[in-house]
């Protein structure tokens, strides 16, 4: 009998995937099965997060929960951006973790379960080219990634010290995985990376040089593939090319993240992002003048150390004129082994009266944005079930849709007219 894998993964969909990858290694090399019953586990593991110091607390009570419920004999791993950046502390601050496998190191899980105390937090290896076998949370939309690490110094960011330098994944083997993902069925793929439109820029041997546009064309001519989304791409790198394969490929979902962190000048620079906050609005407004249908989403950080009420005006005012259909807002989280970890910090009243100010603003525009969708009509690919006999997918603009509906529904792309926008779904009736 197979012993049995408990897995809890943090973080972003990079943590996502690379948890795939490590429930692909421990099914086939190391005979596991997943269990969502944490007393039964063999194998207990976390794919951690460090992005702000919430989750990396979250860690620390999350595996002393583990400990105290676990049988006797199961192991406990710690894997991910978290293991990479505390490695051995971690031993120390939990005795009772049995292994700890960077973000960069997800290839050895096998030789981590088998080997005591088992340490790997080089973010210096390079896993861009192994064979992981195949594991798929989702049998309608495929994550793939393309590059791992990031080249970026974004001077509140601790990624590039968890994942390491930028390294982009031959295209011939990206192209190999989503004919293999299409094959078992998802017509949707995914594609991950910190800075998706800057691939092709470092291979880790000689490989045939190709952009991020020209990539997205190769992948929209397998045979099989509808729908292609990415992220996250990096403002910076949106020149014309892009922005014209984005709109005019027909397989490539109308729906672009744009990270903007500020929309002050004087702050991007201080962050090291790159782009000014004109670059950035000619760029929005570009894709929307472009592509009317768009739905552009972001990440704002507020409270950024020296960010005046001046700077946040010019982050509100990003928002007023772009409108964007999403937000994700986080206050700043002073990160070890960054440049800014040890900046003065805003007031925390402050940061979060700006937090609130962001998010009260971006609920106003959203519902006179959901709104205006009441009567259209949108092409939806159904992926998930949920509560109330309701069926769920996205439209290829990413509008949480929903109808009435079950099983039979999912993996068809139907068209779906809005009877009753919500802020956070859509929900309507199959019209064809
Ligand atoms: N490569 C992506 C970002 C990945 S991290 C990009 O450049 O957009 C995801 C988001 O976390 C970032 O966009 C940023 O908004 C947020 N973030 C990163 N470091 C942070 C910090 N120290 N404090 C608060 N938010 C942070
Ligand atoms: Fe972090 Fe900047 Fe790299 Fe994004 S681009 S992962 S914010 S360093
Ligand atoms: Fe992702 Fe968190 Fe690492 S956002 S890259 S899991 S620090």
């Amino acid at each position: 009998m197979s012993k049995l894998l408990f897995i809890q993964t943090l973080g972003c969909a990079m943590n996502v995937r690379d948890s795939e990858h490590i429930i692909a290694e421990l099914k086939s090399k190391e005979d596991y099965a997943l269990t969502d019953d944490i007393k039964k586990a063999d194998l207990i593991l976390i794919n951690t997060c460090s992005v702000r110091e919430k989750p990396v607390n979250k860690l620390f009570s999350e595996i002393g929960s583990f400990e105290k419920v676990k049988k006797d004999g199961a192991k406990i791993g710690v894997l991910g951006c978290t293991a990479s950046h505390l490695g051995d502390e971690i031993f120390k601050r939990a005795p009772y973790v049995d292994f700890v496998l960077g973000a960069r190191n997800t290839s050895k899980i096998s030789k981590a379960v088998n080997t005591p105390k088992f340490i790997s937090t080089d973010i210096n290896y390079d896993d861009s080219e192994y064979a992981f076998g195949d594991f798929r949370t989702s049998k309608y939309k495929a994550f793939v990634n393309i590059m791992i690490g990031c080249d970026k110094k974004c001077s509140y960011c601790i990624v590039p010290q968890t994942r390491g330098d930028e390294i982009s994944i031959p295209a011939n083997l990206i192209l190999k995985e989503v004919e293999k993902s299409v094959n078992s069925g998802a017509k949707e793929i995914f594609l991950l990376g910190q800075n998706v439109n800057n691939y092709g820029r470092r291979f880790s041997n000689s490989h045939e040089k190709i952009d991020f546009s020209d990539l997205l064309v190769k992948i929209s001519d397998v045979k099989g593939v509808e729908r292609i989304r990415f992220t996250s791409p990096h403002p910076l790198h949106m020149d014309d090319k892009f922005l014209d394969v984005f709109v005019n490929n027909d397989k490539i979902c109308k729906s672009m993240h744009m990270p903007l962190q500020s929309g002050s000048t004087r702050v991007l620079k201080a962050m090291r992002r790159g782009y000014t906050k004109e670059w950035f609005l000619d760029r929005a407004l570009k894709l929307r003048e472009m592509c009317p249908d768009v739905s552009i989403s972001t990440d704002i950080i507020v409270a950024y150390p020296g960010e005046s009420d001046e700077d946040f005006l010019d982050t509100m005012d990003v928002l007023e004129k772009v409108r964007f259909e999403q937000i994700f807002s986080f206050k700043f989280s002073p990160r070890p082994l960054t440049p800014a970890a040890n900046l003065p910090m805003i007031d925390d009243e402050i940061a979060s009266r700006r937090l609130s100010t962001l998010q009260n603003r971006h609920t106003q525009i959203l519902d006179e944005i959901t709104q205006k969708e009441l009567g259209k009509v949108h092409r939806v690919y159904f992926e998930e079930l949920r509560d109330g006999f309701q069926v769920a997918g996205r439209s290829f603009n990413n509008f949480m849709v929903s109808v009435k509906g079950s099983e039979e529904l999912l993996g068809k792309t139907l068209d779906v007219k809005i009877t009753n926008p919500k802020r956070m779904v859509l929900y309507g009736e199959i019209v064809s």
